[in-house]
Order: structure tokens, then sequence, then C-alpha cells
């Protein structure tokens, strides 16, 4: 599981800092992957409103949300998102990033399509504050809530903190340690346990692609899904796109990986290949099926589509065996 944070202080070794890395940290413990992104230090340009994402769906925008946010907000479970308070709401910094976003809001909103890792995504907010007032977290509170929205997230919360001033405040807080480990095992608990299964193909650019969405869309609260390819391709395939999108799942921002890389990240419990048996790296434990499924890449669209149904049924079967054999084991 990847747990994703957006540090948001521009103060370095402020107390934003202290603050997400104590979560980070927490989670790394837990068994999370963590990625760190200091959007203070990244070329984020702000929302220009071209509104391209309303009508294609993407942001002509070139610059570090495109080639790095983009993909990590769609590959991660939880998204953490840690800003001080300016003026009652988020840093500037981050608040880019946040108005990039209207691309997710627009593929949900006016395109339609549904991000298959939104069934389970997990969204928690961390900040602090000088001042006291009962309302310096509203601003911020009400900006985070249509974020995570518009991000495919589930609120699930936020620690807050008041009267937090000098660098290094943060730190020498009497509870804050705590509040983060209570606050991370409650968020991980729902993706601890879930069986992990790697789909596998050559370029990792169609059928693993269109697995590994069903598999989420249809069970991602009871399954960790990773896909790769033998070999992978350079990006993945248009038509495969299209015809997903025709089912209303969205598979922007996606780019094909290595198997290698993708087993990494997370050991499978079972391995399903299509197309790519006898290449595909042998993980001690895991258990294996093979399915025929034709590779659509090269053949007209309608082969693209038959295999997707093709594929959206055997996920369902697996789903249902899975589900069979594991109320015979408890
Ligand atoms: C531009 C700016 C605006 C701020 N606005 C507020 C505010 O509206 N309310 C408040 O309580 N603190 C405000 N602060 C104080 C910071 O929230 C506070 O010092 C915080 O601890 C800084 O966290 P950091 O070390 O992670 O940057 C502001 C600070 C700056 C620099």
């Amino acid at each position: 599981m990847l747990v994703l944070g957006l540090q948001g202080s521009p103060r370095k070794k402020g107390n934003t800092n202290y603050l997400i890395s104590a979560f980070m940290d927490a989670a790394q413990k837990s068994g999370a992957r963590t990625e760190m992104i200091d959007v203070t230090k990244k070329n984020i340009i702000p929302c220009k409103e071209y509104t391209v994402c309303e009508k294609k769906g993407f942001c002509p925008i070139d610059d570090d949300v495109r080639d790095e946010i983009y993909p990590l907000l769609r590959q991660a479970d939880v998204v953490v998102m840690a800003t001080p308070i300016f003026f009652y709401n988020m840093s500037a910094q981050l608040k880019a990033v946040v108005d990039r976003c209207q691309t997710f809001w627009a593929r949900k909103y006016k395109l339609k399509l549904t991000d298959p890792g939104a069934k389970m995504r997990r969204g928690f907010l961390l900040s602090v504050g000088a001042t006291k007032g009962k309302n310096l977290f509203e601003g911020l509170h009400l900006t985070t809530q249509y974020f995570f929205d518009a991000i495919g997230a589930k609120f699930e919360g936020s620690l807050t903190y008041r009267g937090i001033e000098g660098p290094n405040e943060m730190a020498a807080h009497p509870t804050v340690l705590q509040d983060v480990d209570q606050a991370v095992s409650r968020i991980l608990e729902p993706f601890q346990g879930r069986k992990k299964v790697l789909f596998a193909c050559r370029e990792n650019a169609c059928r693993s692609q269109m697995a590994s969405a069903f598999a989420q869309s249809l069970a991602g609260d009871r399954l960790e899904v990773v896909n790769g390819g033998s070999q992978p391709a350079e990006q993945v395939n248009p038509d495969m796109v299209s015809v997903m999108h025709e089912k209303g799942i969205d598979m922007g921002f996606r780019s094909p990986q290595s198997i290698d890389l993708a087993i990494s990240h997370v050991k499978p419990d079972l391995i399903v290949t299509m197309g790519c048996a006898e290449e595909c790296p042998v993980v001690p434990g895991a258990q294996r099926q093979d399915w025929a499924l034709q590779d659509p890449a090269a053949e007209p669209i309608e082969v693209m589509r038959q295999v997707r149904d093709d594929i959206e049924k055997r996920v369902t079967d697996l789903i249902n065996a899975i589900a069979i054999e594991s109320s015979n084991n408890s």
C-alpha cells in the first residue's frame, strides 16, 4: 500500500515538516510504502483556467504536477496533506496543487469516469497554526474536503494543532507522536490483511492494466492489486484506455512498469499471467494461474472490447473463488 504525503510548508525543518515526517515514519513501520513530496520544492504552475481538462480530461500545463504528482495521486492508497495555516487556509504552494486537481474533478464530474482506486483511497489532513481561535481550521477543512472528493479519497479526519508558532514547537508537543501513531493505525487498518494479487502480461499496456482496474473496482477492499509486464511498453495502449472509458472506468495517469518493480512494492500471494507465463519471475510461496487471452494490442478495437469483457468475467470469477476460499478457511 502506498501512503503519499504532500508537505506544504516552505519553512525548512518547521512544524508541518515535523508532523508529516512523524506520520510517514509511523506508516512505514506499519508496513506501508511511503512517498513524500515537498511541494514547495517542485516546479508547480498554478491553474490557468484553460479548461482543457473539462473537455479532454487532461491539463496541458507541463510541470511536476503533470509528470509526478498526478500519477502518484492515482497510485496512492492514502493521501496525507500537511500545511501550516496561512491566512486561515493552506499555503499557496499547496493550494496550487489542489487547484490543478480540477483535472480529476473534471474527469469525475464532467466526463463521468470512475477511478478504480477511489473505492479504497483515504485522505488525511495535518495542520498547525499560531493562534488559538475556534475557527482556525475551518477554511482549510472546507478546501480539503473538496480536494479529497475531487481526487477520489474518503476524508478520514485530521490532526490539527493550535498555538504552534516557532519552528520547533510541534516537536515539543507532549502528545503528538502518540496522536500520530493512533491516527496511522486507524487509517491503515482497512488496508491490512488483503490478499495480494499481481496481474502480469508482456507489455503491461492492455491486459494486466484492465485486469487490475477491474479487480480494484470490484474488490479493492479485499484485494491489494499490482500489475506489471515482462517487457513494459513506453505507454499504455490508447485503445485500451478508450474501451475502459466506455465502461466508465478511468485509466488516466497510468504507465507500464516491469514485473520486478511491481513485486518490489508488493509481494504477491497470487500471480495471474496473461501471455508472459514463461517470462514471469518465480515468487516463492505465490500461487499462480495463467489466463489464455489473446494479445489485443495490434488488433482492431473490437478485439480490445472482447478481451476487456473476457477479463471482466474472469476477474469476477476470481474474486468469487477467493471469497469462497476465504470463507472455507475461516
Ligand atoms: C504568511 C503567513 C500567514 C499566516 N497566517 C496565519 C493565520 O492566519 N493564523 C494563524 O494562526 N497562524 C498564521 N501563521 C502562522 C503559522 O501558521 C505558524 O507559525 C505555523 O506554526 C508555521 O508552521 P511551519 O513551521 O510548518 O511553517 C501564518 C504564517 C505565515 C508565514
